[in-house]
């Protein structure tokens, strides 16, 4: 019989619930607002438009960063990658990249190895999550023209070392391109003093906005080329694409009523503060972790230093495939975690687990200690039938 209870453990595909106040904000721009932003200047486009500039104002205030015009945003984290990768590389190119790498990099990379000749050299994390690099510097070779650091595993949630990749970048020249995807809203830090060129990140997982949200950060100085082209609602009697940010990289009409719900969403994050509300999530992270290090049956993932670790868990109950154990928590327990690869099968090489995937349970904000204890109950039931 299918559960009627309801624990949604799948933050990091996406977060939910979402404050009620990001569902107000996308109700009141639909009901009240719904011009486009930077479009004609009558009042609901300037409306708009000042949601827009809401979002990005307080996208960058989570980042760090302090020119809100070098946030630019895209459909998805995904996109942003696209956007840096193909914007950076150039045919010939060399790129050192960390390992535990997303689909969303290896792909665009591996089109670019066949269609430009780009080569790219990962470096896999250490056995206990920690990252060297030392190997990485190892591997910068004269044609050399990027660093691609994931910043955190979306399948286990080890952190890479953001300060020392971003001094090692400096040393080399370097542009250091980070994927943030699970980052922002997970961990607290500040791209302007940490010296990031370019960093992707998503406003639908961990800061709550609404699908369709993301950007990139680009640092003042750097050249990218844009991805799309097109109206950007300025310079409008120029054939030419205008060069600066963020109408550069934002063609066409945006996402405007995603943005209100991510200003909406960022709002909440910064009137709690970016690490008091992390710091929350961590310590229902670290009850889990304690939990289920309690449960016998049970492989847990990259759980030695719970201090460099983001709110998701990794683990296998022994005897099970991974996509069985999340079936039976859906079905008997109404319990939703994500199973298998997470689109991220270099991780599961790098932690032994390609062939049988792992259960991943990823907190959001809103998720209790008793929830968790619900989890760990539900967990237990299914290794002690084994
Ligand atoms: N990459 C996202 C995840 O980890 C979708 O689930």
């Amino acid at each position: 019989m299918t559960s009627s209870r309801l624990l949604y453990l799948d933050n990091a595909s996406t977060s939910w619930p979402k404050p009620e106040c990001m569902m107000d904000a996308m109700n009141k721009f639909t009901a009240e607002i719904g011009a486009s932003s930077g479009r004609g200047a009558h009042r609901l486009a300037v409306e708009s438009s000042r949601q827009v500039y809401l979002a990005r104002k307080r996208a960058a205030s989570l980042l760090g960063v302090k020119d809100e015009s070098r946030i630019v945003f895209t459909l998805n984290a995904t996109e942003a990658l696209n956007l840096a990768i193909k914007g950076v590389l150039r045919d010939g190119d060399h790129v050192v990249a960390t390992g535990m790498q997303h689909n969303s990099v290896v792909r665009p990379l591996r089109r670019l190895t066949t269609e430009k000749n780009v080569t790219v050299t990962y470096v896999p994390f250490e056995r206990d999550g920690s990252f060297s690099l030392a190997k990485l510097r190892n591997e910068i070779r004269p044609n050399t023209r990027a660093i691609i650091a994931i910043h955190v595993s979306n399948a286990f949630g080890i952190v890479a070392p953001l300060s020392g990749l971003a001094e090692l970048a400096k040393q080399r020249s370097l542009p250091l391109l980070v994927d943030g995807a699970q980052g922002l809203g997970n961990l607290s830090f500040d791209l302007g003093s940490l010296g990031v060129d370019l960093y992707a990140f998503c406003g639908h997982k961990a800061i709550l906005g609404p699908h369709g949200t993301g950007g990139l950060y680009i640092r003042e100085g750097l050249e990218l080329s844009p991805l799309v082209e097109g109206s950007t609602g300025s310079e409008s009697e120029s054939d030419m694409q205008p060069a600066y940010l963020p109408d550069r990289f934002e063609s066409g009409t945006q996402n405007c009523l995603g943005l209100a719900g991510l200003a909406a969403s960022a709002d909440f994050i910064l009137s709690i503060g970016l690490e008091k509300f992390v710091r929350a999530k961590m310590r229902v992270t670290t009850h889990l972790v304690e939990k289920m290090k309690a449960i016998p049956g049970i492989e847990l993932y990259f759980t030695g230093d719970l201090e460099n670790r983001t709110p998701i868990l990794a683990f296998n109950v022994k005897g099970h495939d991974s996509s069985e154990t999340a079936e039976m928590l859906d079905k008997r327990f109404g319990i939703l975690v994500r199973a298998g690869l997470h689109c991220a099968p270099m991780a599961h090489k790098e932690a032994g687990t390609l062939e049988r995937g792992i259960v991943r349970a990823s907190i959001g904000p809103f998720v209790k200690e008793s929830d968790i204890d619900y989890f760990v109950e539900c967990v237990d039931s299914i290794s002690s039938k084994n």
